[in-house]
């Protein structure tokens, strides 16, 4: 007879570097003990001991299997301990887990990405990989906004992400300081000034509740079609695996049939923007 597998088992992995990208946002390097594979978009359960839990989508790229980017916002208990974490500490990592961003519906297309707060951690692994494969779209557009400029986070990737030849980058903040030069306002107005052909083109929207909801509308009425709109959801996980059902969202476990969904998959489930 043989002993079956425990799902719930983690790998090791030390971190090796921690990043301060925010007052509240830091990326976590990891070095899992084996290599570690994930598509864009997929989530992991990271672990502390004695401390619990939490799902993230990695945000380095999934073309990396020795070292793993985790960025976390502080919001609760472990995102807390996670924060006060050093190099030299050994967590678990489980996973990956569920649904990535289906890249093939985004070759030989124009693609916008919306991005906005700690949204832009599973955005910038999809970055990595469609860089990676920058032959297959016909360009980029992408459209970030935090709420002040302290809170913009992965500066120096901005930067790089200027020089690719098809990618455009633009910026907005919702309170500008003395430093900042670029867009003021939501995010979603930084819409109105971009040339997309949408007829030609998928849009991907990543960030807090509010944002998904009023940038998937703007999308709309741009006139994407339902099923072009690629959503990040981020619902209260605890498995990850399609067992303990707390990742519910009417007829979807988020965590297995997401987390990625496009907007006509889940546009009558309850609940979407919460
Ligand atoms: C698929 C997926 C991917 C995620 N990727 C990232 C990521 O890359 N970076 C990142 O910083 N965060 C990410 N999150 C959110 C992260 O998992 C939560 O912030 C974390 O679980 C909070 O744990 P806590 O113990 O610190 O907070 P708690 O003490 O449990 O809660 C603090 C607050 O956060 C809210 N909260 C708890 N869990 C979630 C959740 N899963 N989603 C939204 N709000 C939650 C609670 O309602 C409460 O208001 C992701 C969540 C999911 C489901
Ligand atoms: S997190 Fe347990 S079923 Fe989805």
């Amino acid at each position: 007879m043989t002993a079956s597998r425990n799902i719930y088992q983690c790998i090791k992995a030390e971190i090796t570097e921690v990043i301060d990208e925010s007052p509240t946002i830091k990326s976590f390097v990891l070095r899992p003990e084996r290599e570690f594979e994930f598509k864009t978009g997929q989530f992991v359960e990271l672990t502390l001991d004695g401390f619990g839990e939490a799902p993230f989508t990695p945000s380095s790229s999934p073309l990396e299997k020795e070292e793993i980017q985790i960025t976390v916002m502080r919001a609760g208990y472990v995102t807390e301990k996670i924060h006060q974490l050093k190099p030299g500490v050994i967590m678990g990592i489980r996973g990956p887990y569920g649904r990535g961003y289906p890249l093939d519906k985004f070759f030989d297309k124009e693609v916008l990405v919306l991005g906005g707060g700690c949204g832009f951690a599973p955005l910038r692994s999809l970055l990595y990989n469609l860089k990676a494969e920058e032959d297959k779209i016909k360009k980029l557009v992408f459209c970030y906004g935090s709420k002040t400029p302290a809170e913009c986070i992965y500066k120096p990737y901005i930067n790089e992400l200027r020089q690719v030849k098809k990618f455009e980058v633009y910026r907005s903040v919702d309170r500008p300081d003395e430093t900042w030069t670029e867009e003021v306002g939501v995010v979603t107005n930084l819409l109105d000034k971009i040339a997309i052909n949408v007829d030609d083109s998928v849009a991907v929207v990543c960030g807090p509740p509010v944002m998904m909801k009023f940038g998937t509308l703007k999308l709309l009425e741009m006139g994407y079609p339902e099923d072009n709109i690629y959503l990040s959801m981020e619902k209260n996980m605890s498995c990850g695996l399609g067992k303990c059902g707390h990742c519910m969202m009417g007829k979807y476990f988020v965590c297995k049939d997401g987390p990625v969904f496009s907007y006509d998959e889940v546009k009558d489930q309850p609940d979407i923007w919460q």
